[in-house]
């Protein structure tokens, strides 16, 4: 049974409703985190909420709970869905309001949500298999429709949703957004292009989602030793690169091995992404006992 958490209450998802008047259905005027779940533990737990209370802050509504608080509710969630492996979406809407009106409400009660899905990614394979078997995807570019605070992890999604859409009608997996000649990051994804062996990943700014799992690859390529630089990437670098990685959450590190139906590099999933998706997966293990 899949166990939500909604306003203070575990309960069953099929029993669990919004009203129709909550800001997050109206307006879309609310934020979200997704933290991948490994062994029953929530991974990297302390950048997820770190970046929870910064979009909170963003879009100014207090904080419902203090760390500990959110902590304690999400382990119980996990718990609740059975430990394994897991992804927990949580969404922190500005609540419910009699009227529509665009304005904060004078008074606030955020409306918490919370469930488990399915994690995308197999993680309790072994290392040999998930290397070897790895096929890389397919990808677009496009222009990055959306707004200037990309770093807010907003639930107003439509502009991803599209451009997401875009790649799959084109019979790609993802869309790689370009503003103003320069690379941003996927409609649902960081980006990282590689070149003579460095590897490049544009600058967390207001343009796009600072990724926790973005970090993570910096801070395994500088602890072992692979020079990796946070830069502007334009279109002309993006076309010439020998490897180009997505990440996210859910999907880990993905190759790209074709780019607007032409392959990147080799064409075929590159050796830093093998040296780079190792390291990943060793530290996940190190981390938990599978
Ligand atoms: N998306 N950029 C965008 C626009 C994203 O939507 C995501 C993740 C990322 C990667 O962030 P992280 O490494 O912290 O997951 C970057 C999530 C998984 C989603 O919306 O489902």
């Amino acid at each position: 049974m899949n166990i939500v958490y909604l306003n203070g209450s575990f309960i069953p998802k099929e029993e669990a409703s919004v009203s129709v008047m909550d800001r997050g259905f109206l307006f879309a005027d609310g934020i979200y985190e997704v933290i991948p779940v490994y062994s029953g533990r929530l991974f990297r737990l302390d950048e997820h909420l770190n970046r929870l209370q910064r979009s909170l802050d963003a879009i100014r509504l207090p904080s419902p709970f203090v760390q500990k608080e959110w902590r304690a509710m999400l382990c119980e969630l996990v718990d609740k869905n059975g430990g394994g492996n897991q992804a927990i979406y949580l969404q922190v809407t500005r609540g419910i309001e009699n009227i529509r009106d665009h304005r904060f409400p004078d008074q606030v009660k955020p409306t918490i949500f919370a469930m488990s899905n399915p994690i995308a990614k197999p993680t309790d394979e072994d290392l040999s298999n998930i290397l070897d078997n790895t096929q890389g995807i397919s990808a677009i570019t496009t222009k990055d429709i959306r707004w200037d605070r990309c770093d807010i992890k907003s639930i107003s999604l439509l502009p991803n949703i599209l451009l997401r859409q875009q790649a799959l009608d084109a019979g790609s997996q993802e869309a790689l957004l370009i503003k103003d000649g320069y690379l941003t990051e996927g409609a649902a994804s960081n980006c990282f292009v590689i070149k003579d062996g460095i590897i490049f990943t544009p600058p967390k700014n207001e343009l796009i989602l600072g990724g926790i799992t973005r970090d993570l690859i910096i801070e395994l390529a500088r602890n072992n030793q692979i020079e990796c630089k946070e830069e502007l990437i334009n279109e002309k670098a993006l076309n010439n690169a020998d490897e180009i990685w997505v990440s996210s959450s859910t999907k880990e590190i993905v190759p790209v091995i074709k780019l607007n139906n032409k392959a990147v590099g080799l064409g075929e999933v590159g050796s830093l992404w093998r040296k780079m998706a190792a390291l990943y997966i060793q530290y996940k293990l190190s981390l938990f006992d599978y």
